[in-house]
């Protein structure tokens, strides 16, 4: 695709509902979230946007499963700017039952997470800490919340009784027929000025989760780069909402990336979330390049095998390096070679619909043998300024700062391309899943 064919296809319309609030108000009062229940959302409520829909069931008494009804736009999240701690809390993992909940404090501190259906809070989990380690001078707090329901808000506070957090809410994963919101970019790296601009954005979509497909920051060895290039940008965003990352070739796999994110996995760089009828795997793209395929290729083939990978309505991967790429600075890379032989056959049979990667430092757009590939490297990184390869599947190419607006609905995952000054230039639709069969 020869640059400048995007064109511009409508203003993003909720950008003038964002809100910037300070924090401390334990977020009771904030205008904009007119869907905060006095409790916890049980699964079948189906009241809020990123609730569960109702269970229907049939009234002949016939089981024809969750009824899905599509969102009537979103809510903007509000940006609170809590500075108590120096890190977050902010979310990481989110399951329909779990939330895992992390902080950092500069000196040894208690670990509690209060939390609770109301702003009483009035449930606690205890845990310890992780001493400093591997350049970081301070002490990370890790603690998973489970027992929770599905698709459902509480408030929460993290801390100890010598400092608390403010109160901040979270919501667990939604459940099947629950139409969701997300968002996705990648490259942020050493550009927090252009990152922090695409936060406010972000939080007028009014995302569940985020999804960063890798390079968080210049420099992976670096802490002070991961405070001052990630962790005090998405600060206000990542209170109320998880992040799931994927690790790019500038965290250069250091022990600074996996103390500071957490997944269930044993290799945290690679895992599964489902949320609605989305099954998402994050993948350690670094290790095709650089490693060995297993154990990691044999693992996303049975992740791709299993029954929620199956169940669901769309499959989504997300790793940093992509396989096809027309533009690279210096035209020296073309897409990763690696990538494209050993991993992208094993997506292509296991019924992934969409693949969202980084790395190159723009949005490209391709359709390939039943799968969309989106390059979204356009989170902070300079931006391309060569056009390399013409690869024949991939249509839309755009060297802007942007991010990736998700929607899963009742019968299509919509993709929307936003630029850094809130304008729309991509949107693409995917049908529900039936179209393909993950082979056995
Ligand atoms: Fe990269």
């Amino acid at each position: 695709m020869k640059r400048g064919r995007p064109r511009q296809i409508a203003l993003f319309a909720a950008i003038g509902s964002i809100a910037i609030a300070a924090c401390g108000d334990g977020g009771a009062s904030e205008e904009n979230d007119a869907a905060v229940p006095d409790a916890a959302i049980p699964a079948d409520a189906g009241a809020t946007p990123d609730s569960p829909a109702a269970d229907a069931g049939s009234d002949a008494g016939v089981d024809t499963g969750p009824v899905c009804t599509d969102l009537d736009g979103g809510t903007p999240i509000p940006l609170e700017t809590d500075p108590v701690f120096v890190k977050g809390p902010y979310l990481m993992y989110t399951s329909q039952t779990s939330v895992v909940v992390m902080w950092e404090t500069p000196e040894a501190a208690g670990s509690t997470v209060e939390y609770g259906p109301t702003e009483a809070l009035g449930s606690s989990v205890a845990g310890t800490e992780k001493g400093p380690e591997a350049g970081d001078e301070g002490t990370v707090h890790e603690l998973s919340v489970t027992g929770l329901l599905p698709g459902a808000e509480y408030f929460y506070r993290a801390g100890d009784a010598t400092a608390w957090s403010a109160v901040h809410r979270f919501r667990t994963a939604a459940p099947q027929a629950t139409p969701f919101r997300f968002a996705a970019l990648a490259d942020t790296q050493s550009h927090p000025e252009v990152h922090s601009r695409l936060i406010p954005l972000i939080a007028a979509w009014g995302p569940s989760f985020v999804v960063h497909a890798g390079d968080e920051i210049g420099d992976g060895s670096s802490a002070a780069g991961w405070q001052t290039e990630f962790f005090d940008v998405i600060r206000p965003l990542a209170h109320r909402i998880p992040y799931f990352v994927a690790v790019g070739n500038h965290e250069k796999d250091h022990d600074l990336f996996y103390r500071f994110v957490s997944y269930p996995t044993e290799q945290e760089s690679y895992y599964t979330f489902t949320w609605g009828d989305v099954f998402f795997v994050a993948i350690d793209s670094n290790k095709y390049i650089f490693g060995t395929l297993d154990p990691q290729h044999a693992w996303i083939d049975e992740q791709l095998k299993t029954p929620e990978a199956k169940a669901a309505k769309w499959r989504v991967a997300a790793f940093h390096e992509p396989a096809y790429s027309e533009s690279w600075g210096g035209c020296t890379f073309e897409g990763n070679p690696a990538i494209r032989s050993a991993l992208i056959p094993l997506l292509e049979q296991s019924g992934i619909n969409l693949i969202i990667n980084g790395h190159t430092h723009e949005y490209e757009r391709g359709y390939l043998n039943g799968v969309y590939h989106v390059i979204t490297g356009g989170g902070g990184g300079g931006l391309e300024t060569d056009w390399c390869t013409d690869w024949p599947h991939i249509t839309v190419q755009k060297p802007v700062h942007h991010f990736l607006a998700v929607e899963a609905g009742c019968e299509a995952l919509t993709v929307r391309a936003i630029d850094i000054d809130g304008i729309e230039f991509d949107f693409f639709e995917i049908p529900a899943q039936g179209q393909k069969d993950p082979k056995d």
